[in-house]
């Protein structure tokens, strides 16, 4: 038997021998293409190549491409388990040529494939080619495939587009036929729908460009994109028309019999095919970082998952299901896709948690859905606000509550469905209304109505393509932006961060796609400068123009500054670590009581009441560090707050979280909530940008811890490049002493040390002699002597060279010099004066210091003075009025 690997592997190395580059799967969430919400072919990673936007080392390629269809245009979703080939994941195998073989090649290659490496039947095989391409007709011919089996088909089935505008081109298509035993006719009969004849593989001839105006141009290059159903293909050579007994499916379902101890070909048949197609879409998709959420693609993921679910519950699963279901996945897709494997835990923990959430209110919705229909006439559709209270009460998806009715042959109310929505939105917003927001908020409100929320996707990339939705400035919403000014930009979906949670938002470049402006047009080249959250979920991009002019509905490219985002990926890691060495450090009463994570540094203030030890510092900073060495896996994952809280996340106080929270957890976990061996384990709610191994913080350096407020400490510090380079300052620096001291830099602490000592001594030295100096007279002028003031010997003196501190000891002994009398000193320090003066005690009862000082200090410009009646002290403003301030205390002297 071949079996499904056999046959990706065959196809593969087949067109590696044809010099084909193998190139893996693109993620399914395209990076490439704003429209599409999962990749849905194999040209999808290609198309820029087909329109000669971009090229790459090699002109051929060949892929085993995992593809979704269960959202957007093309949504198989309400068929699966119903048919013998709907899915929702399925892979498409292609060979592509950009620009080197056409036509010939192309059909060539084929043919051998299927008839020689593969070994299907000639006999059973019918073709098709686009009515007006008789090159293909001919080549098919030519190859030996009867005149009667060459079907010409006008319809646009023959001629493939991938969408509205991009490359497109007429397509050659190859069926099988299963034989008469089932009904149906070949293709263009009008028996065509039956299952009898199966297309298995689709050629496209990439030749024309279509724009939007409906125009087709000629492509630059010819180019080559095929598609080919494995499922299907695996199917006949194992002799089914059921994708669904297929080896491979075949296996996915026995795990879902076993784990449910059901037949796998009893009355629970379709449910276990749910569950297999299911199992393999929302795995797939969560490897590729789409998590359950209520919005976009998360919230396709959550209605798969939940379709999954009930139909797990038909069954009778007493216990949570698809979890027990990934390791038969990993089992059958794991070498192939070595993303499965490795998200193996995260999915499995996943979809458990999802399944416990789900199944607390699978019971009692489905009870309400058996209630409501009980009273309902024989046939009749079930309400609008039926459908909605399951929605919303029940965490019922639309597609769950119609998939439910269809086994009853009932259907919604879809009107009266979108009209309790509506109504609900309405109320919603009427509330905040009366909130009292900013009055010119409503327009984004409007918007996110309108558009919905913004698709968030730089957790996984920080380039993608997205369609401008509305350009806003002063509160309203305007046509275009140029150069003029800049304003508020919203998209489809961004990889650019919005501030939130302390970090900072991205900043980065918009660009439009190449080959979407006549090459006369200037095209649009703008910078993004602040990305806000706005009414309901909308990213609002602050955009200023620098050439071109951008409007609604153009296509761009929307590019994150990646070494900023980096750094800033960086310092946020970094905190969580942080927070976690400051509780090993400090105990348990450390929280988050706030934090900034920007490009250049991090802050994070904490509840704490000390200042913290040098050694507390040293010892965070080195806890930091080594688990940034431990280079442990950073994991996000969605929960509910709490089921977060339960596994001991540590979430900010006060903050309000939604229904379900990101929880991101770096290191390794032992039983205990703690890490293993010493090894640190963070877990936090948060909703920000994350490197992927602590190792990429790369180093942790504290800058300063200070108060922020009461109760509230602050540290801040750097990390990776920036922490490196302040250390390498701090070393400049140190070098730069150490020359200056000519020393070694080891010694610098010893001789600054001994330097500043010798100082101090130097410095008591210098006041010493100041004293010394002044008592005998200053530089060059005598040493004052006493006069007579009214019977009074006084000694007046005007000294520069020392300090207010110093007088009152001059005063001192000056007084001892004359026994009897009055002292005045005042010191000229240069930007100020100072004023002491001393009545010897003899004569304290007649005669105050304190009375001198006052008339000296006026005179001086200063104001007050004080002290006891044998010594005062004062301060002035300078001695320019020097005589005259000694006149006015020979008058206190006078009496
Ligand atoms: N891109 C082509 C398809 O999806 C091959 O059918």
């Amino acid at each position: 038997m071949q079996t499904l690997n056999d046959i990706r592997s065959t196809f593969l190395s087949y067109f590696d021998k044809q010099g084909h580059a193998v190139v893996p799967s693109s993620p399914l969430v395209p990076r490439n293409d704003p429209t599409l919400m999962f990749a849905n072919s194999g040209m999808v990673q290609f198309k820029n190549l087909f329109t000669g936007v971009e090229t790459r080392d090699y002109k051929r390629a060949t892929t085993a491409q995992k593809c979704v269809r269960a959202g957007g245009k093309h949504n198989d979703l309400d068929n699966v388990g119903y048919t013998a080939r709907h899915h929702t994941f399925f892979e498409m195998l292609g060979n592509f040529s950009f620009g080197d073989y056409f036509k010939a090649d192309a059909i060539r290659f084929a043919w051998e494939l299927i008839t020689r490496d593969l070994g299907i039947d000639k006999n059973r095989l019918y073709v098709t080619v686009y009515h007006t391409d008789e090159e293909a007709a001919e080549i098919w011919k030519k190859i030996g495939v009867p005149q009667d089996r060459i079907i010409r088909i006008a319809t646009n089935d023959n001629f493939w587009m991938m969408g509205p505008t991009g490359p497109c081109g007429p397509c050659t298509e190859i069926f099988y036929d299963h034989g008469d035993h089932i009904w149906g006719g070949p293709p263009g009969s009008p028996e065509e729908d039956g299952d009898r004849f199966v297309e298995i593989w689709n050629l496209v001839f990439m030749q024309y460009e279509q724009f939007e105006d409906g125009t087709r141009r000629d492509l630059a290059a010819q180019s080559i994109d095929t598609g080919m159903g494995i499922e299907r293909v695996a199917a006949l050579l194992q002799g089914t028309n059921d994708n669904y007994a297929t080896d491979l499916m075949r296996n996915l379902i026995e795990a879902s019999a076993d784990a449910t101890s059901t037949d796998p070909d009893g009355p629970g048949k379709t449910h276990h095919r749910v569950i297999a197609d299911h199992l393999r879409s929302t795995s797939f998709l969560m490897a590729d970082g789409v998590m359950p959420s209520n919005d976009g693609r998360g919230y396709v993921l959550r209605r798969i998952m939940r379709r999954a679910m009930r139909h797990a519950h038909l069954l009778g699963a007493k216990d949570p299901l698809m979890h027990q279901l990934v390791p038969a996945l990993v089992r059958q897709m794991g070498a192939a896709y070595p993303e499965l494997g490795q998200a193996q835990s995260m999915i499995e923990q996943t979809l458990l948690q999802e399944e416990t959430r789900f199944r607390q209110t699978l019971d009692r919705g489905l009870k309400l859905l058996d209630d409501e229909l009980a009273g309902l006439a024989e046939g009749a559709d079930l309400p609008g606000a039926a459908a909605f209270k399951l929605y919303d009460t029940y965490g019922f998806p639309l597609d769950l509550t119609q998939d439910a009715l269809r086994e009853k042959g009932r259907a919604v109310d879809t009107d009266g469905f979108d009209a309790a929505m509506a109504e609900q939105k309405a109320k919603a917003r009427a509330a905040w209304a009366g909130s009292g927001e900013a009055a010119d908020a409503s327009i984004w409100f409007d918007l996110a109505d309108k558009h919905g929320a913004t698709d968030f996707l730089g957790y996984d990339t920080e380039i993608a393509e997205g369609v401008v939705l509305a350009i806003v400035e002063d509160g309203k919403e305007i046509d275009a932006l140029t150069s003029d000014s800049p304003a508020w930009v919203i998209f489809n979906q961004t990889p650019f961060y919005a501030e939130s949670g302390g970090q900072v938002a991205d900043h980065g470049y918009v660009r439009v796609l190449e080959g979407t402006h006549e090459a006369s047009e200037t095209r649009f080249l703008g910078q993004v400068s602040d990305v806000q959250k706005r009414g309901d979920g909308l990213f609002a991009h602050y955009v200023s123009a620098e050439a071109g002019t951008l409007k609604a509905g153009d296509a761009i490219q929307l590019e994150v500054m990646h070494a900023r985002r980096t750094s800033i990926r960086a310092n946020h890691s970094a905190t969580h670590l942080l927070h976690e060495a400051l509780r090993e450090a400090l105990g348990d009463h450390v929280a988050q009581r706030g934090s900034l994570n920007a490009e250049d540094r991090l802050r994070f203030d904490f509840s704490h009441t000390q200042a913290l030890s040098q050694e507390e510092l040293d010892r965070v900073e080195t806890d930091v560090n080594r688990y940034i060495r431990q280079n442990a896996p950073v994991d996000t994952r969605i929960m509910t707050p709490d089921d977060a809280r339960a596994l001991g996340a540590q979430a900010l106080f006060g903050e309000k979280y939604g229904d379900e929270v990101r929880v991101v957890s770096m290191g390794r976990k032992d039983g205990s909530g703690k890490g293993t061996d010493g090894d640190t384990y963070s877990l936090e709610l948060c909703g920000g940008t994350h490197v992927r191994q602590a190792g990429d913080i790369g180093a942790f350096v504290t800058l300063s811890d200070s108060a922020s407020s009461a109760g509230v400490r602050r540290i801040e510090a750097l990390t990776g490049a920036a922490a490196m380079s302040y250390l390498r300052t701090q070393d400049h620096r140190l070098a730069e002493v150490a020359l200056d001291l000519k020393a070694q830099p080891a010694d610098v602490p010893d001789r600054v040390r001994g330097l500043l000592e010798e100082r101090r001594s130097l410095a008591n030295e210098v006041a010493q002699l100041r004293r010394e100096l002044a008592m005998s007279g200053g530089s060059g002028t005598a040493a004052p002597e006493a006069r007579d003031v009214a019977g009074i010997p006084f000694i007046a003196q005007v000294l520069s060279g020392v300090t207010g501190k110093d007088l009152p000891a001059l005063v001192d002994q000056f007084k001892d010099k004359i026994g009897s009398g009055a002292v005045l000193l005042i010191a000229d320090t240069g930007d100020k004066a100072a004023v002491a003066a001393g009545v010897t005690q003899d004569l304290t009862d007649k005669l105050s210091a304190v009375d001198i000082v006052k008339s000296v200090v006026v005179e001086l410009g200063g104001k007050g003075g004080g002290g006891r009646p044998d010594m005062a002290q004062g301060g002035a403003r300078d001695v320019a009025n020097a005589d005259a301030a000694i006149a006015a205390a020979e008058q206190v002297l006078k009496g």
